[in-house]
Order: C-alpha cells, then structure tokens, then sequence
C-alpha cells in the first residue's frame, strides 16, 4: 500500500502516466479487431467535489477509486493548501484512493501562495465558492488554457452573496482573488448559461450563507453537488418548474449545515467510458465492456444519444439509484450500424463533454448529424468547435461550424492525418479514437493532455485492439 502525503504546494502539473503516453505525437494505426473489458478512471466531476466536501467536513473522509488525472490532483492540492491533510492510499494508476482529515470549515487556512488549479476550471470555479465563505484572501491561477477561461460568470453570483472577487480583463479572465466573508448573504441566483460548476460555486457559497440560497439554471446540468451534499447530510431541494421536460429547474440549499465527513466509492468515469462507447459502435468488429461506469441520469445523455443513433449497448445496473448516492452499470457495446440524429441545447449541456466523441460517432453515421447551441464548446479547455472541425477534417469527415450549430454527414471514410488536439484531451483521446478506423496512420499532436481526465487511455487503447 503507498501512503503518501499530498504536500501543500503548486499543484503536481502535467507529468505524463507513467504507461505509454508518447511525447510529443502519438501515431494510432487501424485496429482489425477491438476486444477487451475497461475500468475507467474515477469520475472527475464527482472526485472534485469528494475532495472539496471533505475539507469542509470535520474529521475523516475517505474518497474510494478517485480518477487520478491531472485535474483532481489539482483540486487535491487545493485541498492540502487550506490545511486539510491529504493522503494518497491506494494507487492504480487511474484511480487513487484519499483519505482526508480536515479540522473542518471553521478550521481550514488562509493559503500561504496562490492556488494553481493547473488546466482544471472545476478547482478553479467550484474552489472560488468554498473561499467565498471563508474569511482569508486567496489568488485561484492556473496554466495558459485555464487563463482563457470565463470566470465573470462565478464573479457576479459571489459578489451579490458579499464576497469580494477581482479578476484580470475587467474581472473576466483568471487569476482570481477570493476575499471571503463569513456568513455570506443568501441569494436567488438565475443562471444565464447551463454550467454545473457555477451551480456547484453558488451551493458550495450557500451553505455559508445566513439563509436559503436558491439556484436556477436554465436546463439540468449535472446533480453531483446536490447529491453529495444531500449524502453528508445537508439538505438540498430540488424545485421542478412547471413545463416539458429539460426545462429550467431550481435548487435550494440550507445554509450553516455542518458537512458530515464520509466515506465514498466513485464511479467509473462516464465521460471517459464514452471514447470505448464510440469505438466499439463505429469499428466493424467490435465488443467491448465496460464496468463499474456512473449512470447519474444528469450524466447518462450520451448513452442515450447513441442508443437513439442506433448504437448496440446492453446496460446491467449494478448501484441502483437512491436520488442520493450515484449509481453504476456494467456496459457493453458492439460493431452497430449509425444513423443521424438531431442534438439540441438541452441535449448539448446534458452531454457537453461528449459531443467532441459524438461528432466522431456522426461522421460515421448515415445521414446528417445537426448539433444546435453548442456554444459553450468554444470556453473549455480549448475552442472545441473550432478544434473538432479543425481536427475531423483533417481525417477526411464531412464537418461545418455555422455559428454554434455543427453540421456531419456520413458514414465517410476515414483517412490517417496530423491532428492537433490543442492541448485538450478530449480532443486527444477523440482523434486518437478515429485512428482507430481511419486508414493509414493518424499521428493526435499533443496527446499528453489525455492526462488530464484518463491516465492510462493509451495503454487501454493498446490494449482492446487485441
Ligand atoms: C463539470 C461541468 C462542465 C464540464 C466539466 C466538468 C463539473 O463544465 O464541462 O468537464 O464537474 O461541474 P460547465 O459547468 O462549465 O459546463
């Protein structure tokens, strides 16, 4: 067993897995065949948030097969610079299990340096709300992409909560400095973009407010929040408006709850799942499994999205879900003929970190993918609009970006070529997935970052094509 202390400092960077990440380009040659059986790397998004909740709770925490990529290393990091004591316990080289002892909300620090949150939005948007509520001043920085990145949208809620934040370019961009007040002012806050981290901000602020803190957003995004906080016993309200599903819905949390400190097994990622998912459904010989994977209905959209477009997936729940917890499923997933399918904006913020994988699925699909509102795809790690056309026409797909909308035609054949992932690893993992099928060699420049969400996808890429 490794014991090892997560030493308060500047978070760990970007060092490659230690499998077969290769330098600077990975060269992926067609498979014949894909078989095999994954376990993906802990969810990020529910890591982030074990981490975050554990030092707001007093006491000992455990987090159970946290994803290890780079960006919860970040949060852990965080973590370890506000005086919680953070522990690496059992490594596997995807997962990592923590233990976390905090002297609470109460008892946590002023950091002594900045808080480098690396290329992670999530350290840098939901750490913001936790320091909103505390009474220190910190400074939230981060690499060249992170520093492109919006942060207006966390700035005004927290404000009108009464923290002070300031921000470079007239408060939009990082680094961020975090004044904090202890209580802040219970607020109703109307979200004008679907975003769970500023969500997760505003409820983290909330539960150092006087009062009840109310959050509406304008489709569902992710509920990982609000069942984590519901899990170590603070009550978090789910107000459904009237109106078709999808639509707006608001949450109201209690503020100055005590966080109870637990103990928590994350689920397989199931943004990471869906590279394999794609993989399997656009290769003609093809059966993979996948187990141990998150189903949170807030998060299970791609599975759906490509179960409409045809794609052979079996699904054996293991973790039923309690509204509370988050729940599993063994997945497997076979060689399937695709056809077109139609993406909304409520379908794009359900499956935001999918459609650069999903766009691959359509230029293999028969007929027209139309993706609509995908705007907030050109404010992640990288312009994953612009990356994802960029990067599929290159190999041959039949790709156009009108405004936020994408348009695919398929099925076109692949052909090997250089794509740029930009430094983002989904866009990584994505054009290293269709070198998979393409013909001749696809060379993905700049692979390392698949660290950042799934280390150890090259070795399980190696792996399936038996
Ligand atoms: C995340 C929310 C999403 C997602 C990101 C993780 C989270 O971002 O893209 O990878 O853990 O809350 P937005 O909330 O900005 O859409």
């Amino acid at each position: 067993m490794i014991e090892r202390a997560v030493v308060p400092g500047p978070a760990p960077g970007r060092e490659p897995a230690a499998d077969t990440v290769p330098e600077d380009a990975a060269h992926i040659r067609p498979a014949s065949r894909l078989r095999g059986e994954l376990r993906m790397p802990g969810d990020k998004s529910i890591s982030h948030r074990a981490l975050l909740l554990a030092a707001l709770a007093r006491g000992e925490s455990r987090i159970v097969g946290a994803g290890d990529g780079a960006d919860v290393r970040s949060t852990a990091g965080i973590v370890a610079m506000l005086g919680a004591t953070v522990v690496r316990e059992r490594e596997t080289g995807r997962t990592v299990d923590y233990r976390v002892v905090s002297p609470g909300i109460d008892g946590l620090v002023e950091p002594a340096d900045v808080l480098d949150c690396g290329n992670s939005a999530t350290s840098l948007r939901l750490a913001a709300g936790v320091l909103a509520g505390m009474p220190v001043t910190a400074v939230l920085t981060g690499d060249a992409s992170l520093r492109r990145r919006p942060v207006a949208r966390i700035i005004e809620p927290l404000r009108s909560m009464g923290a002070v934040l300031h921000a470079r370019r007239n408060d939009s961009l990082p680094p961020v400095t975090v004044v904090g007040r202890t209580p802040l002012r219970a607020i109703e806050a109307d979200m004008a973009v679907p975003s769970a981290q500023v969500k997760s901000a505003i409820l983290l602020a909330g539960l150092r407010a006087d009062g009840r803190t109310t959050v509406r957003e304008p489709v569902p995004t992710r509920d990982h929040t609000e069942r984590m906080l519901r899990a170590r016993g603070v009550p978090v309200e789910r107000i459904v408006d009237e109106g078709p599903p999808g639509g707006p819905v608001a949450w109201r949390i209690e503020g100055r709850v005590d966080v109870r400190a637990v103990t928590e097994a994350v689920p397989g990622d199931v943004s990471a799942a869906a590279f394999w998912l794609v993989a399997a459904a656009i290769h003609p010989d093809a059966e993979l499994r996948l187990s141990g994977v998150g189903v949170n209905p807030s998060r299970r959209a791609v599975l759906d999205h490509l179960r409409r477009m045809g794609a052979a997936i079996e699904e054996i729940p293991e973790r039923p879900d309690d509204g509370v917890g988050e729940p599993t499923a063994t997945i497997t997933v076979r060689s399937s003929r695709l056809e077109g399918i139609e993406l909304g904006p409520t379908d794009v913020a359900a499956s935001i970190d999918e459609i650069p994988i999903l766009c691959l699925a359509a230029t293999q699909a028969h007929g027209l993918t139309l993706i609509r509102g995908a705007r907030e795809l050109r404010h992640k790690e990288s312009d994953r609009l612009a990356g994802i056309v960029t990067g599929l026409l290159a190999v041959g797909a039949s790709i156009e970006a009108t405004g936020d909308d994408l348009l695919i035609e398929g099925p076109t054949p692949l052909h090997g070529a250089e794509a740029d992932s930009l430094d983002d690893h989904r866009l990584a993992m994505t054009f290293a997935i269709a070198g998979l099928i393409a013909s001749g060699e696809t060379i993905v420049l700049r692979p390392h970052s698949a660290d950042i969400s799934y280390p150890g996808f090259f070795g399980d890429l190696e792996a399936v094509r038996a």
